[in-house]
């Protein structure tokens, strides 16, 4: 590896003129800037920007670790923090879990050792060894997506619980009596509160509920779960599931098996995002902002990063209200 020793001692300049030429050419004469250029271009030089910014006492990468970035939702959140770290002079690099434990915690490792200058956290697990071990790096990290399970960090969330509970009651408000519910793994917390709004707004209504759970909350796990939905009976009329992913794999399944939606199953999602509103039956989703929901877990990043007057943090809940969206797959076309 081509050090900045070796550009200094090829050009016959000190360490300080190559480091003024790569970051103040300013204040380095022109012959000099050119001797020392073509020598970094003849070796390969490249920066240590890594290494600079911690000498510099903060990285200017701000990393978001996301459950599935398969999902449209967790690329809109990335867009979000984006601009709120490109508008302070940071990037962002997203690192993706694929909803497992173990690459979630081999992340948080990598991120804790990179110093960087903090994490936004979308998590598989919230008590698991990974994140008490990153804790004890002294990086801060905001939930995103989730709350924080305790005061220690700050978060920015959605009322999931009051989302299920949209969901269902707009099922309940258009006629049904049988509903399914298909949710993603329990040991995601929002799944947990989505079915919590399910069952309260379901609660005294007299309708029946079947909940099939599924190993992820992805497109294929959908389809499953619309094949089984097939065969309960008698076959409930309206199906919620807990992401427009869900959905949309259910919606596949429905009309490969001839059943028409909504007439014969009307089906609501969760996210609302872009496919939600493009897919064959316009689907009706709880619109998460997600955008919004990334844009503030990186300001309060931010905040909580950018001061070095080591005054105690204050660390915030800020918890965004869920919209139903109705389109297609749950209004009966008159
Ligand atoms: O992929 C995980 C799901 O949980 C997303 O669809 C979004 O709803 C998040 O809350």
């Amino acid at each position: 590896m081509v050090g900045i020793k070796d550009v200094a001692r090829r050009a016959g300049v000190s360490i300080g003129t190559v480091s003024n030429v790569v970051n103040r050419p300013h204040v380095v004469s022109a012959a000099t800037r050119t001797r020392v250029l073509s020598v970094i271009e003849e070796l390969g030089y490249v920066r240590d920007e890594s290494a600079r910014q911690l000498r510099a006492g903060h990285s200017r990468i701000m990393a978001l670790l996301v459950l599935d970035l398969g999902n449209p939702f967790f690329v809109d959140v990335a867009h979000g923090a984006e601009e709120a770290a490109h508008g302070e002079g940071l990037n962002v690099i997203t690192c993706n879990s694929r909803q497992r434990v173990d690459t979630e915690s081999s992340y948080l490792s990598m991120l804790a050792e990179q110093r960087v200058r903090g994490v936004l956290l979308s998590p598989v697990g919230t008590t698991g060894e990974a994140l008490q071990s990153f804790r004890r790096s002294g990086i801060p990290y905001v939930f995103v997506d989730r709350k924080a399970p305790s005061a220690e960090a700050s978060s920015v969330s959605v009322d999931d619980v009051a989302g299920g509970g949209l969901a269902m009651r707009h099922l309940l408000e258009t006629g049904h009596t049988r509903i399914a519910f298909v949710n993603g793994p329990a040991i995601l917390t929002q799944c947990r509160e989505r079915e919590t709004g399910v069952r309260s707004a379901l609660a005294g209504s007299g309708a029946e509920l079947s909940i099939l759970e599924t190993a992820a909350l992805d497109v294929p796990s959908g389809r499953d779960a619309g094949a089984r939905l097939l065969g309960v009976s008698p076959r409930p009329t309206a199906v919620f599931c807990a992401n427009d992913l869900l959905a949309l794999g259910v919606l596949q399944a429905m009309v490969g098996a001839g059943v028409r939606v909504p007439e014969d199953m009307a089906i609501v999602g969760y996210d609302d995002i872009e496919f939600a509103g493009a897919a064959a039956v316009p689907l009706t989703s709880v619109r998460q902002p997600a955008k919004r929901l990334g844009r503030t877990a990186a300001e309060l990043l931010i905040a909580e990063t950018g001061g070095d007057n080591g005054d105690p943090v204050e660390h915030q809940a800020v918890v965004f209200t869920p919209e139903l969206v109705v389109r297609d797959s749950t209004r009966i076309r008159r």
